[in-house]
């Protein structure tokens, strides 16, 4: 695939336009093959993806094995519970097991930030030739779904060829919860990455004065930010005033198994000043797209009328997205080297 260096996919910091191109060309193509009847494509054929999750999922997970099958790749679950990490194997042995069986990609999601690239790099060192695809570990990365909200829009924008230059300029909100959210952090690279501007909104004790610079450095470990131009971040504490003049909204579940203090007074008056409902949304007209990485807590982050209107919340358009998306880095990942061409599926 042209351009393509990527051997794992870990997280958006390393993403180049080029790779923001490849992945939305290839997710659109995917996207457009009919799914009733059809025939799986053989593309992954006689390769294996596991996917090892020891945090609870529903979409990603299943998204995931979903992507797999339709290009035609076998498929094993891990389950941690069941698993012999409960009799005291560590995680690269566990990862070492599915190695040892002819896995080709693990699809990996945990609690602790920085266990994918880990993982990553223990199995490099051994050798191993596994890719290893980060499923959303800590507060830290969620690249799939970085994507995936990228390719949404995109499309909203530009349905028949989303690209980077379909978000260029576009002005993006992100309210709530922006401080336990590896969502936020992914779409801020994947945003920024494409040119566009990203309002971060929410209260002090959800979205710390910091995240104004989040992606003015590479993190640590990473050498140099392979975009030349980011879109500019800026916080702004006052949703009313965050909106006016938004293309589109991307409001965050409120992650409180993940909050060690009180951060939040009540949900009632969280609801009040950070939650979206069609009356706020006059404030930026009315072609405006909300987005929400699920699952949603209703009537908090988001009005459940304001939810179940599909024609201007994409929540369901996002996790129809996802499929596609997968499909296009389980494509990238495994897939040898001149198969995108026999497929036509090569990025220009
Ligand atoms: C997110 C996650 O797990 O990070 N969900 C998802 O993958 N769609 C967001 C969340 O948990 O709120």
């Amino acid at each position: 695939m042209s351009g393509w260096t990527h051997r794992h996919v870990l997280d958006l910091a390393s993403f180049s336009v080029a790779d923001y191109a490849t992945v939305l060309q290839l997710a659109q193509r995917f996207r457009q093959l009919p799914v009733a009847g059809a025939r799986k494509l053989p593309a992954l054929q006689g390769r294996l993806m596991t996917t090892l999750f020891f945090e609870p999922s529903t979409r990603t997970r299943s998204s995931f094995e979903l992507a797999a099958r339709r290009l035609s790749a076998d498929v094993q679950t891990f389950s941690p519970s069941s698993s012999s990490l409960s009799k005291g194997e560590s995680l690269l042995d566990t990862a070492r097991t599915y190695v040892a069986m002819g896995s080709n990609v693990l699809v990996v999601r945990h609690r602790c930030a920085g266990i994918p690239h880990r993982l990553a790099r223990d199995l490099e060192r051994g050798g191993d030739k596994v890719a290893v695809l980060n499923a959303g570990d800590g507060l830290h990365s969620h690249p799939s779904q970085g994507l995936l909200d990228l390719f949404t829009l995109a499309r909203h924008f530009e349905p028949t060829q989303p690209s980077p230059a379909s978000l260029a300029g576009r002005r993006v909100v992100i309210v709530g919860d922006v401080l336990h959210s590896r969502v936020a952090r992914s779409n801020l690279w994947a945003l920024t990455g494409c040119g566009a501007e990203v309002v971060l909104c929410g209260p002090a004790t959800l979205l710390p004065e910091e995240f104004a610079q989040f992606v003015a450095a590479p993190p640590p470990g990473q050498r140099q930010d392979p975009v030349p131009q980011r879109g500019p971040v800026r916080l702004c504490r006052d949703l009313d005033e965050a909106l006016s003049g938004a293309d589109a909204v991307m409001t965050l579940r409120l992650q409180q198994e993940r909050m060690h203090d009180h951060l939040l007074t009540s949900l009632d008056s969280y609801h009040r000043r950070y939650g979206l409902t069609h009356e706020r949304l006059q404030r930026c007209g009315d072609r405006v797209p909300v987005l929400h990485p699920g699952p949603v807590n209703r009537g908090v982050e988001l009005a459940g009328d304001l939810l179940d209107d599909s024609e201007r919340c994409l929540v369901e358009e996002q996790v129809r997205n996802g499929v596609p998306i997968r499909m296009a880095l389980l494509y990238l990942l495994s897939a040898g080297a001149g198969a995108g061409e026999a497929m036509g599926l090569t990025a220009a």
